[in-house]
């Protein structure tokens, strides 16, 4: 297990380019299946999940390449047989799979998702979705069993905005016959992202970005060349890491409406933002604010995947913040870790109160979650003494180099065992 070594003290300044975005790489690289030929993405983050994913295509007879941050797949022949469970168990992502695989293939059996240990995450409302697109499912002691005469359009009405089975629906719906409208879709910019690469690859989509998305089905795709999105999530730790730290940097690369609800967050707690088209400037206040009633909602709201890295920036705020978190239930797993480098926090339910103007001390603390193990990198750059993060893999799931970044704005921060 490795770990990051983070001598706090040391502002950031200066620019780092934004990587891809994970959570558009991997519905993305799931799609590519879709196509009978060639798919070339750029911008391809290389991430653990991202080669995740790589093994999980090539186990049904995918060839891929990879060039730097540039993967070509080829998914002419494909054959989902014989599907590594311990592989689709390492992320849950592979649930995407189930939609692009109904539309080229009759059944499937897919071993059970994986991924962070934030909460429930069940898979029921995917499988609610197929079925009413014609796909029968059973779960199995091995994983979830589809089969179909058919994949057919559908209205599919979501009760619960989720990303994940929005993007299922849409990529079961691209080779379906029919058309398929999801109301009360998901609108996170990932999903986006997704559909215009579905459109460049010959899909009809209507309704991109917004809550309600019809799909008409179509006979085949065609080979696409795509760029896939800066990483608003990547964007928005560094944010908080300047935040937290001190100093000031550009950030490039990343949509700014992308991050607009983080960067409201930290407005008000006193930072400067200059906003350009594709980046973004934060300057670090000399007394970061406390800031109340942050609430972690569905996009354009204050994104989950954010909560754990404003939580620790706001341990160094002058006054009280708090954060509600909406989404995940079991998502405060960083406040134990946090609690030993010095910081008051309390939590009650879903909700934490973080008493701030605590300066934070160096510790060995452990890495519980990929977005939970960059917070705790980020507590470390404003902690006094050297704070070691443990167990960093979960960190490499999402960011391709978070210690090269944070080491080019000027952090004292290295990898060891
Ligand atoms: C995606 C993101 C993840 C992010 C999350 C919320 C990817 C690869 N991952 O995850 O980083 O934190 O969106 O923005 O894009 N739920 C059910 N049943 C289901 C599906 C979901 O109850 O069948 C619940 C989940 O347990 C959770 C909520 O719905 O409480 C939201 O989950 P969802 O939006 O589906 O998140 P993911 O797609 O898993």
């Amino acid at each position: 297990m490795s770990s990051i070594y983070i001598r706090g003290g040391y502002c950031l300044n200066g620019e780092v380019d934004i990587q891809g975005a994970k959570n558009a790489a991997l519905p993305i690289m799931a799609a590519s299946l879709l196509n009978k030929g060639i798919v070339c993405l750029r911008r391809c983050p290389q991430i653990s999940d991202v080669r995740y994913m790589c093994r999980l295509l090539e186990q049904m007879g995918a060839r891929i390449e990879t060039d730097g941050d540039r993967l070509i797949l080829n998914a002419k022949e494909i054959d989902p047989i014989e599907i590594s469970a311990l592989d689709a168990g390492k992320m849950r992502s592979s649930v995407l799979l189930l939609g692009p695989l109904m539309g080229r293939k009759m059944e499937v059996l897919m071993p059970y998702p994986g991924g962070c240990t934030i909460g429930a995450r069940p898979v029921d409302w995917h499988i609610e979705a197929l079925q009413q697109m014609n796909v029968q499912v059973s779960m199995t002691e091995e994983g979830i069993y589809c089969r179909t005469q058919g994949i057919k359009g559908a209205k599919i009405v979501l009760s619960y905005p989720s990303v994940g089975v929005t993007e299922n629906v849409i990529l079961a719906a691209v080779l379906a016959e029919g058309r398929t409208e999801i109301v009360n879709a998901a609108m996170e910019p990932e999903i986006e992202d997704l559909c215009r690469f579905l459109t460049a690859a010959g899909a009809r989509i209507d309704g991109i970005g917004t809550n309600r998305i019809r799909i008409t089905g179509v006979e085949q795709l065609h080979d696409v060349q795509y760029t896939i999105m800066a990483d608003r999530i990547v964007a928005g730790t560094y944010m908080t890491a300047v935040a937290a730290a001190g100093g000031q940097a550009v950030l490039k690369g990343v949509q700014v409406r992308h991050v607009q609800s983080v960067a409201d967050v930290l407005a008000e707690s006193g930072c400067g933002l200059i906003i350009c088209e594709e980046s973004i400037k934060i300057i670090a206040p000399s007394v970061l604010l406390g800031v109340k009633n942050i609430q972690t909602q569905p996009y354009p709201g204050f994104p989950t995947d954010m909560q754990s890295q404003m939580m620790a920036c706001l341990c160094g705020a002058h006054g009280e913040s708090s954060i509600t978190e909406n989404i995940f239930e079991n998502r405060f797993k960083i406040v134990p870790e946090l609690l030993r480098m010095g910081a008051d926090i309390s939590v009650k339910g879903q909700s934490a109160v973080i008493r701030g103007s605590t300066k934070l001390h160096g510790e060995r603390v452990t890495a519980r979650d990929l977005r939970g193990g960059a917070a705790l990198v980020a507590a470390g750059l404003s902690a006094e003494g050297t704070t070691i993060v443990q167990e960093c893999e979960y960190i490499s799931r999402g960011y391709v180099d978070l210690c090269g970044d944070l080491c080019s704005l000027g952090a004292c921060i290295s990898e060891g065992q």
